[in-house]
This record gives structure tokens, sequence and C-alpha cells, in this order.
């Protein structure tokens, strides 16, 4: 109907006014409307913020919430537990839905010490020693550096501060690679690390499906963009402009399906537990900043079909690592307990990779659990509704049993 229409009219409208007026106010970096303190400090939790020095110079911002909502038993001992997002997301993500539906809020409630990490490259990981995020050197890096070094350096901060001998660990996506890869040649890192929970790791990306599936053969071509720029550089960040769209575009009857469809488009199938209400708060945070490096390097990771060191090419790969071609990760060895999720209507991590690539090839020894989840789409893992029960209790329950918490 005609009514209809002038909605609709009045959206676009709204829309590219508002679209324009964030474009203007960018340069304030006015990007901290949703960000991750204000996300926990809203609900009445403790927040801290931790700076974490990498060994190659990047400095990040980790968070904390120390405890529950009501006042800590200082006699109860609260077991650390570090949470690690994804490729081109940020630590927000673990606390972008209600206090009773996001995963570092249930584990501060029951009695979990949590931190937030964050990588490098992402709006709390901009920042370097003697680099400026100007310079194509700072976007040096891909995965495998988060994995040699800030990882390591991520959990002996978390060790450091709390005086613990060793942490739990969830990671979402990348979150899992990094802390997998780190763990197949550091005896040391293993030594800290309790338990490790996968939810729909990237252990392999060789059956990626959807949009992205068909830029992967791309990589190479990125490749010599790169080369033609001058090196790698950074893509993306939080900004207001992602949440003045999220906020006038999408959190209206109208367009929240089409919202959610254009954002479930990478993901998987659309799965109907997100909550569409809060669309300006998820896309505050998607997508956050990488570099085009780490782009290639899973680019490289679809085209070779394996899971492998940065392919620098046969020469340098020669002097690098000592053998033409880039060595894989040995996943057999990493030796802690192991808790998997993962869906077969994920896009990117899909159940043939997980059941057909990764599980044969761990130490059945350490892994304790592998769930297929049906109709998760890669984002559910931490923006769903129904992760709750269907991963973040069991999580919960796990830990409780294994760090004797009650
Ligand atoms: C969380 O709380 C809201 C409002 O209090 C309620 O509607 C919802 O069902 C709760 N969700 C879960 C998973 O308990
Ligand atoms: C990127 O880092 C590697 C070392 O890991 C170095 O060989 C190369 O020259 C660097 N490239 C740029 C553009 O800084
Ligand atoms: C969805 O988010 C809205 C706004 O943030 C909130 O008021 C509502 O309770 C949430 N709905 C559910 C089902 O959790
Ligand atoms: C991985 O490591 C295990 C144990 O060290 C070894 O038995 C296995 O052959 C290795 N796999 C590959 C593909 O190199
Ligand atoms: C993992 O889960 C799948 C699906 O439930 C099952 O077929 C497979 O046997 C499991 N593998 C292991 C090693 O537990």
């Amino acid at each position: 109907s005609s009514m209809q229409l002038l909605r609709v009219f009045y959206w676009s409208a709204g829309s590219l006014v508002a679209f324009f007026l964030a474009w203007i106010l960018q340069p304030l970096e006015w990007h901290n409307l949703h960000d991750t303190e204000s996300l926990i400090t809203r609900w009445g939790y403790p927040f801290e913020s931790h700076i974490v020095r990498t060994e190659d110079g990047y400095i990040l911002e980790i968070q904390r919430i120390k405890h529950g909502r009501n006042a800590p038993d200082p006699a109860h001992h609260r077991p650390p537990v570090l949470l690690q997002h994804g490729l081109a997301l940020d630590s927000s993500n673990y606390v972008a839905n209600l206090p009773n539906q996001s995963l570092a809020f249930l584990l501060a409630d029951a009695g979990f010490d949590v931190w937030l990490g964050n990588s490098r490259g992402n709006s709390y990981g901009r920042k370097h020693e003697s680099l400026h995020h100007w310079d194509f050197e700072f976007w040096n890096f891909s995965w495998q550096e988060m994995a040699n070094h800030d990882v390591p350096a991520i959990v002996d901060k978390v060790l450091e501060v709390t005086g613990e001998q060793r942490l739990n660990y969830i990671g979402h996506s990348q979150g899992a690679l990094i802390l997998f890869a780190r763990l197949t040649e550091d005896e040391e890192l293993t030594k800290k690390i309790h338990n490790v929970f996968a939810l729909a790791p990237a252990l392999s990306v060789t059956n990626i499906r959807g949009p992205i599936a068909g830029i992967a053969p791309l990589a190479p071509i990125l490749q010599q963009i790169e080369q033609l720029a001058g090196g790698s550089f950074g893509v993306f960040r939080r900004s207001i402009v992602n949440t003045i769209i999220g906020q006038v575009l999408c959190n209206n009857d109208y367009l929240s399906t089409a919202c959610a469809r254009y954002f479930y488009a990478n993901g998987g199938i659309e799965s109907k537990q997100l909550n569409t209400s809060r669309m300006d708060v998820y896309l505050s945070s998607y997508p956050d900043g990488m570099s085009t490096k780490n782009v290639v390097h899973f680019g490289q990771m679809v085209l070779h079909k394996r899971t492998a060191r940065f392919d620098y090419g046969a020469d340098e790969n020669l002097a690098r690592y000592g053998c033409r071609i880039a060595p894989a990760y040995n996943f057999t060895n990493v030796k802690v307990p192991m808790y998997i999720w993962y869906s077969p209507q994920d896009y990117l991590v899909s159940d043939v990779d997980i059941q057909e690539m990764i599980i044969p090839t761990l130490d059945s020894q350490y892994l304790k659990l592998n769930k297929s989840l049906p109709s998760y789409n890669h984002v559910d893992f931490h923006w769903g509704l129904n992760a709750v029960a269907d991963i973040y209790e069991p999580i919960i329950e796990i830990l409780t049993s294994e760090t004797k918490i009650r």
C-alpha cells in the first residue's frame, strides 16, 4: 500500500542521511557506542582493561569480567577462562546479548574469572611499539603470527594477573585455530591450557561454501594487489557508520529480515536464532579489522586443501621453513582436553572438514566431545540464542565439574 511505500521511503531517506552523517563524523573515531566496555558495564558487571605487549611489538587491549553481578565471595576460587573471537570480529562477540544469553556473562555469573582476548589488527589491536597502523609493515601478518605471538602473550598476561598456573580457553573459528596451531609446537603453552572448547573451529576450510567460497580462488590476485600497493594492508574497523546502519536500517520490522539475511549470507543458512532487534550491536563489531595477508592465508588453505604455514613460494619457503612446500600443522600434537562443536549448515567450517579432515588427526585420548549441531550458522556460535542451551550451559557444566568450583 502507499502507506508502506511511504515508510520504505522514509527508512531509505533516513538511512542515506544517517550514512552521510556517519561518514562525515568518522574522523572523530566515535566508535565506542557498542564497544566491549559499554556492553559489559551497562548490565552492571565489573570491567577491567589490560594491555598485552607481544614479543614483536603489537599492543593489544584485552578485557576482563572479574566476577558476576553479585559481589563475590572472597573465599571462592574463580578459575580463569579466556574467550577468543574469530576472523574480522572482536571481544564484544561474547557480551553482545542479554546477560542470560551471552557466554561471558553466563560464565562470570557461574563463578569464573572471564577474560576476553583480542587479536592484532582489530579495533583493540591497532597499536604497535614502533609502527603506525598506516604502515604496511604493521599489517604484515596472518593468523600464523597471531598463533605465534598473540596467543602466548595473552595467556601469559592472564596467568600473571590472576596468579594461576593454567586457564581454560574458548575459541570461535580463527580463535580456535590460532590456539591449536600454536599448541602443535609449544609444550610450555600446552602446560598452561587446562581445557579447550572449540566453537566451529577453522582448523580446515577445504569444504567452504557460499559467497566466500567464490572469493577464495582470488587469493593470488589479492597478493598481486598487495604487491602493487606496497604490502599487506588493513581492511575494516569498528565504526559509528556500521552502528548507525544497524540502528536505522536494520532494527525495524521492515528490514530486519533482509539485514539478518545479508548478515547470515556468508556464514551459512538463515537459522532464525539471531535477535534481530540487536542488529546495531552485532553490526558495530562486524566486520572488525583484519589484514589482507590473513585473507590470503585463508585463501591458501582453501586452494591447497591443507592447513599449513603461510606459503611464500618455493624459494622463500625453503629459506624460511627449510622446505619448498609450506609445512602443514599436525594437530595430532595437540595434547590438551578438547571439546568441539560444529554444524553441517555452517558454510565456512563444514562438518565434512571437522569429521573427515580434523577429527581423524586428533589424539583421541584428548578428544572429549565432538558434537554436530543442526542448523547453526557460523555466527550463531556466539550470537545465536539457542547456543545457550546447546553449547554455553554444557561448557559451564563441564568447567564447573572439571575445576571443582562448587
Ligand atoms: C533471558 O531473559 C529474557 C528476558 O528476561 C527472557 O525472555 C529469555 O527467555 C531468557 N533467555 C534465556 C536463554 O534464558
Ligand atoms: C613481512 O615480514 C617478513 C618477515 O616475516 C619480511 O621478510 C618481509 O620483508 C616483510 N614485508 C614487509 C612489507 O614488511
Ligand atoms: C532482543 O533484544 C532486545 C533489544 O536489545 C531485547 O529487548 C529483547 O529482550 C531481546 N529478545 C530476546 C528474545 O532475547
Ligand atoms: C603427526 O604427528 C604424529 C605424532 O607425532 C605422527 O605419528 C604422524 O605421523 C604425524 N602426521 C603427519 C601427517 O605428519
Ligand atoms: C564425532 O561425531 C560424529 C557425528 O556425531 C560421529 O560420527 C563420529 O564417530 C565422532 N567421532 C569421534 C572420534 O568421536
